[in-house]
């Protein structure tokens, strides 16, 4: 039975088998897919179907260089206003076929199929995409709706287990912004949730209401949006200053601190700033930062979101809430120095 959740207005999650839902939600007219190498060798049937770009992995492919090629690719094909794109892949495909759609001819109506959990519960979602400027992640891009996501949690028995737990990261995110309930779910579901397809998506699920009720009030991430960075902070900092952990990891790094440090503000009781750490540790999160706590801060002042020498830090208060505080730097600074 799949399940339809209306993002807004314009866009459309459908979360059920990708061979049907493909058939049933993606336009009759000339479509072009943009996907990756590993999707088109492990989904030959799903890709297939349709006239197909490939674009290179990881963030080095999220470049203004891919996105010309695609536009060259789909010029020699011969795609007009009218061409349909869907992009089935991870967030890396998912955020160059927006933002790709978003500009070719000034525009062309565009869908997904999120094929990593990460791109599921997060990238997929909420109509940001974009592309890396030199070092700078998501320098350039575009807030547009697909007009659906198709999510199939199938396709997550074949993600790398790396993959699938930095997704995670972003669930307990989300159950820690505003899902107290999706948070006793995920604790107490911490041993199977990797390998029970159910529960995996009854998370997830969780964690996309999550998202699409906080993207509805703020699309363009002028106010309540900003809680999604729980975490973020510290952990773009992390992932800026490391190759070593991934983008989910760092995040997970950045909650457990983040946590730590609200309990020791007196914002976040001691029982809750465990059950964090708890469940990230029994989700299998390596919580010690792999860089130490001035390298890290040393990031966080390059941090792009600062903005006039402000640093809006979400921390949590219980456990399915967070405020989002506005200090300056050396506050920030002394706090995570404690
Ligand atoms: N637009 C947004 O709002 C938003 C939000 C969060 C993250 N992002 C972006 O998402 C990107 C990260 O996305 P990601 O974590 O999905 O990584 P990814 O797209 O790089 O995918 C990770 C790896 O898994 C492979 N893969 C994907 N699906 C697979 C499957 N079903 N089976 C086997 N292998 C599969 C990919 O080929 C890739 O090698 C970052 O660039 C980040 O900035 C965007």
């Amino acid at each position: 039975m799949d399940t339809i959740i209306k993002i807004n207005e314009e866009s459309t999650l459908y979360v059920g088998r990708v061979a049907e839902l493909l058939d049933r939600v993606v336009p009759k007219r000339r479509v072009v897919v943009i996907t990756d190498a590993n999707i088109e060798r492990l989904y030959p049937d799903v890709v297939r179907r349709y006239e197909c770009i490939v674009i290179g992995q990881g963030e080095e492919s999220k470049t203004l260089q891919t996105v010309e090629r695609v536009y060259r690719e789909l010029m020699a094909l011969g795609a007009d206003r009218s061409t349909f794109i869907l992009g089935i892949g991870g967030g890396i495909v998912t955020d160059v076929a927006g933002f790709v759609a978003a500009t070719y001819m000034r525009g062309v109506e565009f869908g997904f199929v999120s094929t990593t959990l990460l791109g599921q519960v997060d990238a997929s979602v909420g109509g940001k995409n974009g592309v890396n400027v030199v070092d700078y992640k998501n320098m350039v891009g575009t807030f547009l709706q697909p007009r659906f996501v198709i999510s199939d949690v199938e396709m997550l028995r074949t993600l790398p287990m790396r993959e699938l737990r930095a997704g995670m990261a972003e669930v307990v995110k989300s159950a820690v912004i505003a899902d107290v309930a999706l948070f006793d779910f995920i604790e107490s579901r911490a041993d199977d949730i990797f390998s029970d397809m159910d529960a995996l998506q009854h998370a997830m699920l969780g964690a996309v209401a999550v998202k699409a009720r906080i993207v509805a009030e703020d699309e363009h991430e002028g106010g309540i949006r900003r809680l999604l960075n729980l975490g973020h902070t510290l952990g773009h900092a992390i992932e800026k200053s490391t190759h070593e952990v991934n983008h989910g990891e760092a995040v997970a790094i950045g909650m457990g601190l983040i946590a730590r440090v609200a309990f020791s503000r007196g914002m976040l009781c001691g029982e809750d700033a465990l059950r964090i750490v708890g469940v990230l540790d029994k989700l299998g999160f390596e919580l010690k930062s792999p860089v130490n706590m001035a390298q890290v801060l040393g990031a966080v002042k390059l941090d792009k979101k600062r903005e006039n020498d402000i640093i809006r830090v979400v921390l949590p208060v219980k456990i399915g809430e967070c405020v989002v505080a506005e200090m300056s730097f050396e506050e920030f600074n002394a706090i995570c120095m404690l």
